[in-house]
């Protein structure tokens, strides 16, 4: 096939998608793909004479290592100034392509927005459809569905900025509605915290959660094609699952498949299927739980665009399954294809 890999774009979490983006076209490659690795935001500015020769380019084969922190945005927007998400040949190229596989996480890439671009232009893509992307995007409104599906969540309250700061006690979570790879999300332990929290959390956006904090042990669960991955749990050496526990290697246990009872695998990966489904997720996502100490597993979020880092945690999870990352790959292209009925 040939495929369009888009990674880079405008999101926080930039580097963790050029991470992700270098490694599936490699992989792609070696299973025998013809491979366009494009940054969404930047595009393509090399010369070609016939569109399809982007797919022979040899441009990858580098890697990329996600720095300790979120980049630099300004910088990057700096060099394209004033222009859009979309950058120059990437639609001409996606539509040439047999599938975009979107190596994009966060807002910009996973919200939806580029699903309903694409959709509107004809070009097939990975991953969920513009419904479930943007309902997945977003905490608060996943939340409601969630829960209307009987999906137990953390309490909490939605502030908009400039308003009051109503609390839910503490320890709480404040963190950006919209937000991925905990960034901008503190864990406010008292009151004296409490400030500088929200302050961080407005400082990416004008809607915030803060939940109550659930004490017990963090779990994630993929979810290919409908049916649930091995369940993996996340053990951050210290702190929680921050930015820097979630891509330096090394920083956190992640067991896979989790040394957690049958019983409690069973009942977590039917939860995760039904978040799933009850998200309008589609090919495959990444759905983030606490068993809490009450024993009741609360949903945090569902992730439609989940990262693909050597250290993340759809790899890990497709491993325990028997599939190398390159066979991976293409069961989440297999997958995707099945939206457009074939
Ligand atoms: N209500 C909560 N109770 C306990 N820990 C939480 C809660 N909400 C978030 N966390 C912690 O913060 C991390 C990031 O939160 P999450 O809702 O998954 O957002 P994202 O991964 O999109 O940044 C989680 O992996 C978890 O460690
Ligand atoms: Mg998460």
């Amino acid at each position: 096939m040939n495929i369009a890999v888009l990674c880079g774009g405008l999101s926080n979490e930039r580097d963790v998608s050029l991470s992700g983006g270098v490694g599936i076209a490699r992989a792609l490659r070696e299973q025998g793909h013809k491979v366009a690795l494009l940054d969404l935001f930047l595009g393509w500015t090399e010369p070609f004479e016939h569109i399809e020769d982007v797919f022979t380019h040899e441009d990858a084969g580098t890697s990329f290592a996600v720095g300790e922190n979120a980049p630099d945005l300004d910088a990057v927007r700096a060099m394209r100034p004033g222009q859009g998400l979309v950058g120059p040949n990437v639609l001409d190229i996606c539509k040439a392509a047999d599938i975009a596989f979107l190596a994009l996480h966060g807002e910009e890439g996973e919200n939806g927005k580029l699903q309903a671009y694409f959709d509107i232009n004809g070009v097939k893509y990975t991953g969920s459809g513009y419904l479930g992307s943007a309902i997945a995007m977003d905490k608060d409104v996943s939340k409601t569905v969630l829960r209307a599906a009987g999906i137990p969540v953390a309490e909490g309250v939605v502030l908009k900025k400039g308003e009051p700061a109503a609390d839910v006690g503490f320890p709480c979570v404040v963190k950006p509605c919209s937000g991925g790879s905990s960034v901008g999300t503190t864990i406010v332990q008292d009151p004296a915290g409490y400030d500088a929290a929200l302050a961080l959390a407005f400082k990416y956006e004008d809607r915030v959660l803060v939940e109550k904090f659930i004490p017990g042990r963090e779990l994630t669960v993929g979810v290919l094609d409908g049916k649930a991955m091995p369940v993996t749990e996340i053990i951050p050496k210290s702190g929680f699952y921050d930015y820097k526990n979630k891509y330096q290697p090394g920083m956190t246990d992640e067991p896979c498949p989790a040394p957690i009872t049958a019983e409690e695998t069973a009942a977590i990966q039917a939860m995760a299927e039904r978040a799933y489904k009850a998200l309008r997720l589609e090919a495959y996502g990444r759905v983030d739980f606490i068993m809490g100490r009450d024993g009741v597993f609360y949903c945090l979020e569902a992730n439609t665009l989940p990262g693909m880092t050597p250290t993340s945690l759809i790899p890990r999870m497709g491993k325990a399954m028997g599939m190398t990352y390159g066979q991976l790959c293409d069961r989440l292209i297999e997958a995707s294809l099945k939206k457009y009925g074939r």
